[in-house]
């Protein structure tokens, strides 16, 4: 079967990007199946740098044509710019297509991501500002405008005066500010639709071709399991189902054709954004962490929370997501430590759990059980084989397959393409 899935385990931040970039090379296509830019992927190529938010890091491998499927949010404006910037520096980007299906991000889904945010007090997300969540909202309440609007100057007119007249109410009647300009926005977006239109496209009909003709196809996931809408840490979630369920449905693609869904999960674990983090380091353990791992936010720059790999939380994500395979990410990061903690089971009020119970406050109150695994000094950011590896690392890993019972078939020990041990 042609298709292989790659998603998220924790909460985001696994370096899927890298993975999906290090597997990618044999693909014939990529499909980003959710989310919008509220991801952040940075993937090192021969020593250069690309942060992307909005496109699949399957970008870089210009041999396979690029799809942002029907389940992506797009800021036609973030869309551009990221072209722009991969053209700047020599990329050709026409193999960049994009579903009409797709919703489009509005003006008016970023001010009130922020406005709804400001209304939450204590119970605010912490998320990043983008717009995702009201995009998904007129989704849902089927007055979102998509991508294929674009294409037809009086339709794009009609609908986004109807759903403009909604908006403008809310921003003048419930949070006391200016209205939108129907004006500014229609002739904004058609410009947008000017550069967008050669590559709008029925990707689903292009996708079923694909599959007749036993093409290669890699869907990619952004965020991670818990930021599910329905599976994660709910309400502390995105608006979309990162997982490989998402994936089928945001691509439009069947589970039959399915042949591996991949997890990508980081050595220990991060979050950025409000939410349970059970496993979480409030000391310089934790900072330790942040400052080695590099962990802060390549969309909103902020600092990531930091702490042990959960395994409570992965196991959950190979459940959901029905995970082949996991690739684990750097683990380099983790060298120097005497002791590595693994976070096995939660203590919720004086009961053992081994699953993420359904209530937020369980979550919240829950803490962890660890077991301790032996560290190891060397740097292993240059071993190309599991053989190579220091035997604790070793022991580490294997401790984790056993914990989580999903085979390791990629470990991660850099940040550049090659470092990358296939098992
Ligand atoms: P939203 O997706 O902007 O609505 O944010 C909702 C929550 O998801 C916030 O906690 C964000 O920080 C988090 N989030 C969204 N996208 C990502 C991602 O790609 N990586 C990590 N966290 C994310």
């Amino acid at each position: 079967m042609p298709v292989n899935i790659l998603v998220g385990t924790q909460w985001g931040d696994e370096g899927k990007g890298k993975v999906i970039d290090s597997l990618g090379k044999d693909v014939d296509y990529v499909v980003r199946f959710g989310g919008g830019n509220n991801a952040g992927h940075t993937v090192h190529v021969g020593g250069e740098k690309f942060v992307l938010h909005l496109l699949p890091s399957g970008v870089l491998h210009s041999h396979s044509t690029c799809i942002l499927g029907t389940g992506v949010v797009i800021d036609p404006a973030v869309f551009l710019e990221e072209i722009k910037e991969l053209e700047d520096r020599n990329f050709n980007t026409d193999h960049v297509l994009i579903s009409g299906r797709a919703h489009l991000i509005m003006p008016y889904h970023v001010i009130l991501d922020g406005l709804w945010e400001s209304l939450k007090g204590d119970d605010k997300i912490g998320t990043t500002k983008r717009g995702i969540g009201p995009c998904y909202g007129d989704k849902f309440e089927r007055i979102g405008l998509r991508v294929e609007d674009l294409l037809n100057k009086e339709n794009f007119a009609r609908k986004l005066k109807n759903t403009l007249n909604i908006k403008n109410q809310l921003l003048t009647k419930v949070f006391n500010k200016e209205d939108l300009s129907f004006d500014e926005i229609f002739n904004s977006y058609m410009i947008f639709a000017e550069k967008l239109k050669k590559r709008i496209i029925n990707a689903e009909q292009e996708l079923q071709l694909a599959l007749k003709q036993n093409k290669k196809i890699l869907l990619e996931g952004a965020q991670a399991m818990m930021l599910d809408i329905d599976h994660g840490h709910y309400p502390y979630v995105t608006s979309s189902s990162p997982t490989t369920n998402g994936a089928c449905v945001g691509s439009g693609i069947a589970f039959k054709h399915v042949d591996k869904n991949i997890g990508v999960c980081k050595a220990y674990a991060t979050r950025v954004g409000e939410g349970p983090f059970v496993s979480e380091l409030h000391n310089e353990q934790g900072e330790w962490l942040r400052e080695k791992g590099g962990e802060y936010g390549s969309t909103t720059g902020r600092p990531r929370r930091c702490g042990w790999l959960d395994t409570v939380v992965v196991n959950h994500a190979v459940a959901i997501n029905g995970l082949t395979d996991i690739a684990l990410t750097k683990i380099d990061i983790l060298s120097g430590l005497k002791e590595i903690l693994i976070c096995v089971a939660y203590e919720i009020n004086g009961k053992k759990v081994d699953y993420i119970p359904s209530s937020i406050e369980d979550n919240q109150c829950a803490k962890p059980i660890y077991q301790t695994m032996p560290g190891w000094t060397e740097d292993i950011s240059n071993c190309k084989s599991f053989d190579e590896l220091p035997k604790t690392a070793q022991a580490y890993i294997l401790k984790i397959e056993e914990l989580i019972d999903c085979k390791i078939s990629f470990i991660s020990t850099g940040v550049d393409r090659n470092q990358f041990i296939v098992r």
